[in-house]
């Protein structure tokens, strides 16, 4: 018989996980029926986790991630700096402009509220996905398109001209700056949302999304660099 090939170490092992289930659906919920209860075990152990994990992450950084296309698209006008210098060099330049700020904000509320329109549907086929406040709606956005004005700024600091590549910082700067408006203006919203595992995918999919987009935004000439 099978059983007779099993140690006696994993024939332990096996009572205790045994034992230790059983401890689990008596605390989790004595109303859960065992069938229910295996269901979302096995759906916890399966890939539904990372799946909804990936989707949440998305969902929630949609609002974060379109704001500095609009602004490629709606961009010009006067820039924020009003022309003015720091130490002879521009304070941001050219590239951050009022228009292209507010319509990239506008752009991101816009989408986070499109998608709390669809949400009940979208919820049917994932589980989990959130619903943006008002307030997050807008930090979203704005916190992105400030977290790439600050980069802007130190590009500036450090010689670099308008269009310049700084690694690392162009792909990580607008979740930065979304992330931490939102936690400072809407903390009940932002730790509801990002859990640890939601916030790590975030950081990893940001910058290779960040890169993705910039470079269709090049090929078809809607930026004159490919980052
Ligand atoms: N843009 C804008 N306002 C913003 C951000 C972007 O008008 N707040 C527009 C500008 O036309 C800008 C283009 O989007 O040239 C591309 O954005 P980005 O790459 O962030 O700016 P750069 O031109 O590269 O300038 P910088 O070196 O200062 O980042
Ligand atoms: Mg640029």
């Amino acid at each position: 018989m099978a059983v007779a090939a099993v140690s006696p170490a994993t024939s332990r092992l096996a009572i205790g996980g045994i034992i230790l289930a059983n401890i689990a659906s008596a605390i989790l919920s004595p109303s859960l029926s065992s069938g229910r209860l295996r269901t979302a075990l096995t759906q916890h152990a399966s890939g539904m986790d990372i799946v909804g994990v990936l989707a949440v992450a998305f969902w929630a950084m949609l609002p974060a991630y379109v704001p500095n296309n609009a602004a490629v698209l709606v961009g010009g006008g006067p820039p924020i700096d009003g022309g003015r210098t720091w130490n002879g060099r521009r304070l941001l330049g050219d590239g951050k402009t009022w228009l292209g700020t507010a319509g990239g904000i506008v752009a991101g509320a816009a989408l986070a509220l499109g998608l709390n329109t669809i949400h009940s549907t979208v919820s049917d086929a994932v589980a989990g996905l959130p619903e943006f406040t008002l307030v997050a709606a807008i930090t979203l956005p704005a916190g992105a398109l400030l977290g790439d004005i600050g980069a802007s700024f130190l590009k500036r600091r450090t010689g670099r001209e308008r269009g310049a590549a700084f690694p690392g910082l162009d792909q990580l700067d607008f979740v930065v700056g979304s992330l931490g408006l939102t936690v400072v203006l809407a903390p009940g919203w932002f730790f509801e949302t990002f859990t640890l595992p939601v916030l790590a995918v975030v950081l990893v999919i940001t910058p290779v999304l960040h890169v993705g987009t910039n470079l269709v935004a090049y090929m078809l000439s809607l930026k004159s660099e490919p980052w």
